[in-house]
């Protein structure tokens, strides 16, 4: 067990290499202790960092492109980037019933929003949108991404410091989404981030949460995924790791949640559950409606559902 800072002004209690971190104090000790971020955190971390010291967001794209689509090159720009986010919001919002005209009066929360890419196109769906994120250089350029292509006037930004937790208070938002997100935290943070998604979004409002499902090919992806990881922790070989899409790739993963564990997690605190995938998804209960929507990867299944 070791203490760790992981946010800039509290204290956490770190219990396992990849588990569970609980708060236990505020201060600001950065420069008391020796950090060491929980080892799921640190490939967004370095490559959050990666994309502060570019000059611009479409330097992101250019060079740092494998974070989202796994290219890189000239070739690519910023507006190619949310053009794909352009498409994807309001096709999940129309495939999952949640595109309605009361979206331009309401709050929505995207967890791990990324440089922006999908957070444009909300803020010109929604009039209030909190892009929430791990890292500050991502919420920076995502500030830069819905400047130039989305409305700025509608967008906050909220540091997600510990990975597991949102920084708002209780029905705060009607809307809460996540998108290739939480298949990159810890189990207990994702399961965690999914218990936030429904205490900050008010009775009656809606949630639509991503999730990666079991594979067969988890037991050879996610010891190598630890593996990598860890050398992100190295001087400068975490930089070049984070530049190489496909040892990063490995690094992202983390956590394969199947709809049960959402399910009871979840228990009575939401109502009107629908599992969309785009394939079958083992593991769901008769009680809960299916919905298939073919753009849906097919390791992927996301719930919807209304908050009570
Ligand atoms: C693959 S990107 C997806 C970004 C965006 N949703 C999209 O579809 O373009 C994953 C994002 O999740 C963020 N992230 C990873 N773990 C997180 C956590 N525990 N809490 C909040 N954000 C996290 C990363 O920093 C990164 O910006």
């Amino acid at each position: 067990m070791v203490w760790i800072q992981a946010s800039r002004i509290r204290l956490h209690y770190l219990n396992a290499s990849d588990g569970d971190c609980t708060v236990v104090g505020d201060a600001d000790v950065r420069e008391s202790l020796v950090m060491r971020p929980r080892s799921q955190l640190i490939a967004w971390k370095v490559a959050g960092r990666v994309s502060d010291r570019h000059m611009s967001a479409d330097e992101v794209v250019r060079e740092t492109g494998w974070v989202f689509n796994n290219a890189t090159g000239d070739h690519l720009t910023l507006a190619d980037f949310v053009a794909t986010g352009d498409e994807e919001v309001p096709a999940y919002l129309e495939a999952f019933g949640l595109r309605s005209p009361e979206n331009h009066q309401q709050t929505m929360i995207e967890i791990g929003s990324g440089i922006g890419r999908m957070t444009a196109a909300f803020t010109r769906e929604f009039s209030d949108v909190i892009a929430a994120d791990l890292d500050i250089g991502f919420l920076e350029r995502c500030h830069e991404t819905v400047s130039r292509y989305g409305r700025a006037d509608h967008l906050r930004t909220l540091e997600v410091a510990d990975g597991r937790s949102l920084a708002l208070g209780d029905d705060s938002v009607d809307f809460a989404f996540s998108y290739l997100t939480l298949q990159h935290c810890a189990q207990g943070d994702a399961l965690n981030l999914a218990r936030e998604a429904v205490r900050v979004t008010r009775s009656g409002g809606r949630i639509a949460l991503n999730f990666r499902g079991p594979s067969r090919l988890d037991p050879l992806l996610l010891p190598l995924g630890i593996v990598v990881r860890n050398s992100f922790r190295l001087p400068r070989v975490g930089e070049w790791l984070s530049q190489r899409r496909s040892i990063a790739r490995l690094a992202w993963q983390v956590s394969r949640i199947s709809p049960s564990q959402v399910l009871a997690t979840l228990g009575g605190s939401v109502d009107g559950v629908t599992i969309w995938s785009g394939g079958p998804v083992d593991d769901v209960q008769s009680a809960f409606r299916r919905g298939r929507f073919d753009g849906i990867n097919q390791n992927h299944w996301w719930i919807t559902a209304t908050v009570t």
